[in-house]
C-alpha cells in the first residue's frame, strides 16, 4: 500500500486520482493546511500532521505501507525568505520525523517531491540532474537538505528514494474534476486566468528586460497529469528493486511569461490585463529541464507538452469551479 503524504494538495491529488484509476491500494495522509478534502474523492483518508511522530506511527502500525510518496510542504519561495523557520520546520524537520517513523516500521521506499529551486541560477541549459546546486531561497535549501538526508539514509539504513524535481507544475485533470487551488495563489497560469476573468486585478509581469526572446522569464511548464504519471512509474521502479535516483521533470522546452499571457487570453477568450514591473531578486531568466534520464530510465514521456493543452485544462477546471474547492 502506498502512503500519500500531502495527497490532498494540488499535485498529490492528481497522483491520488491516478492511483485510484489504476486500482493501486493507497492511503492519503494530510493535515489539510493547504489541501482540500474534496480533491481526493473517495480515496481512504487520514487527517494527520507530518510533524507528529504519533500520527505517523499510528498509520504505519495499522496499514501495510511499503512505499511513501511525500508531497507535504510549504511552497512559497517569497514566504520562505521572510519566514525561513516555518520552512525548515515543515519541509526538512518534518521529513526527518517521517523518515524516522518509516525506519521504525521498516518501510524503505520513498518518492520525494523536490524542485527546480534546488539548482538556483542555472549555469547552462537544459538543466540535467548533475547540474550544480546553489539554491537562492530557504525553500530551495529546505528541499536540497532533504535530498542530502535521503542519500545519507540510503547509505546508512538502506532507504531507497526517488527524488522527482518538478519544474513548473501546471494544468488540471483532463476530465475537469480536480485542479489547482492555492491560497494565496502564486502560480502564473491560475493568476492569469483570474486576471482575465476579472476575479483579480491586473497581473504583474516581473521583468521585461531579461536576455530572452521577448524579454520576460522563460519557465518549463509540465502538465500535472504528466507529473502524476511519473509518480506511478517511480513507485513501480522502486518496487522492482530500483536504487536511489534523482530525476528532473519538465517538458524540455520553455514558455515565456508573454507566451503564457497570450495563450491564456486566447483560451479564455478575454485579454489578460497586466502591468510591467521590475525584476524580482533571485528569478533566473530561464529554467528549462533536461528530462532525458526520466525518459530513458522510467520510460516517462510528457503526453501533454503543448502550452495550449496545459492552459486549456487549467481553464476547464477554473471555469467549472470559479470558487475553487470553496473550503478556504
Ligand atoms: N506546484 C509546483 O509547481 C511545484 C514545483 C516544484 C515542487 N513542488 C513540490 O511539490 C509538492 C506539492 O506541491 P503542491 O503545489 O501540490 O502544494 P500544495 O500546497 O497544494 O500541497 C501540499 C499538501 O501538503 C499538506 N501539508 C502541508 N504540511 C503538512 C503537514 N505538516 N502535515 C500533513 N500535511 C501537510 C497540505 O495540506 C497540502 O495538501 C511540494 O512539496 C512542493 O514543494 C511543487
Amino acid at each position: 500500500m502506498i502512503l500519500v503524504v500531502g495527497g490532498a494538495g494540488y499535485i498529490g491529488s492528481h497522483v491520488v486520482k491516478q492511483l485510484r484509476e489504476a486500482q493501486l491500494p493507497h492511503l492519503v495522509f494530510d493535515n489539510l493546511s493547504s489541501g482540500h478534502r474534496a480533491s481526493v474523492g473517495d480515496s481512504p483518508f487520514v487527517v494527520g500532521d507530518l510533524r507528529s511522530r504519533s500520527d505517523l506511527d499510528e498509520v504505519f502500525d495499522t496499514h501495510p505501507i511499503d512505499v511513501v510518496m511525500h508531497f507535504a510542504a510549504h511552497i512559497s519561495v517569497g514566504e520562505s525568505v521572510r519566514e525561513p523557520a516555518k520552512y525548515f520546520e515543515n519541509n526538512t524537520v518534518g521529513v526527518l520525523t517521517l523518515l524516522e517513523s518509516m525506519r521504525a516500521y521498516k518501510v524503505k521506499q520513498f518518492v520525494f517531491s523536490s524542485t527546480a529551486a534546488v539548482f538556483g541560477e542555472p549555469e547552462h541549459l537544459p538543466i540535467e540532474e548533475e547540474h550544480s546546486k546553489h539554491p537562492t531561497s530557504p525553500y530551495g535549501t529546505s528541499k536540497l537538505m532533504v535530498e542530502q538526508m535521503l542519500s545519507a539514509f540510503d547509505h546508512a539504513y538502506g532507504l531507497h528514494a526517488v527524488v522527482l524535481r518538478y519544474f513548473n507544475a501546471a494544468g488540471a485533470a483532463r476530465d475537469g474534476t480536480i485542479g489547482e487551488d492555492h491560497h494565496p495563489e502564486e502560480h502564473l497560469i491560475p493568476l492569469a486566468i483570474a486576471a482575465a476573468t476579472g476575479r483579480r486585478g491586473e497581473l504583474r509581469v516581473f521583468g521585461t528586460d531579461y536576455p530572452t526572446p521577448d524579454g520576460t522569464c522563460v519557465r518549463d511548464y509540465v502538465h500535472v497529469e504528466d507529473l502524476a504519471d511519473a509518480h506511478l512509474r517511480a513507485a513501480k521502479y522502486l518496487r522492482d528493486g530500483g536504487v536511489s535516483r534523482e530525476f528532473n521533470l519538465g517538458n524540455g522546452h520553455g514558455f515565456s511569461v508573454r507566451e503564457v499571457i497570450d495563450t491564456v487570453s486566447r483560451v479564455v477568450g478575454q485579454q489578460v490585463p497586466y502591468q510591467e514591473a521590475d525584476r524580482r531578486p533571485g528569478d533566473p531568466a530561464q529554467l528549462i529541464a533536461s528530462s532525458d534520464r526520466a525518459r530513458s530510465e522510467l520510460g516517462w514521456t510528457p503526453r501533454y507538452p503543448e502550452l495550449a493543452t496545459i492552459v486549456g485544462d487549467a481553464w476547464r477546471w477554473h471555469e467549472r469551479h470559479p470558487q475553487g474547492y470553496g473550503d478556504n
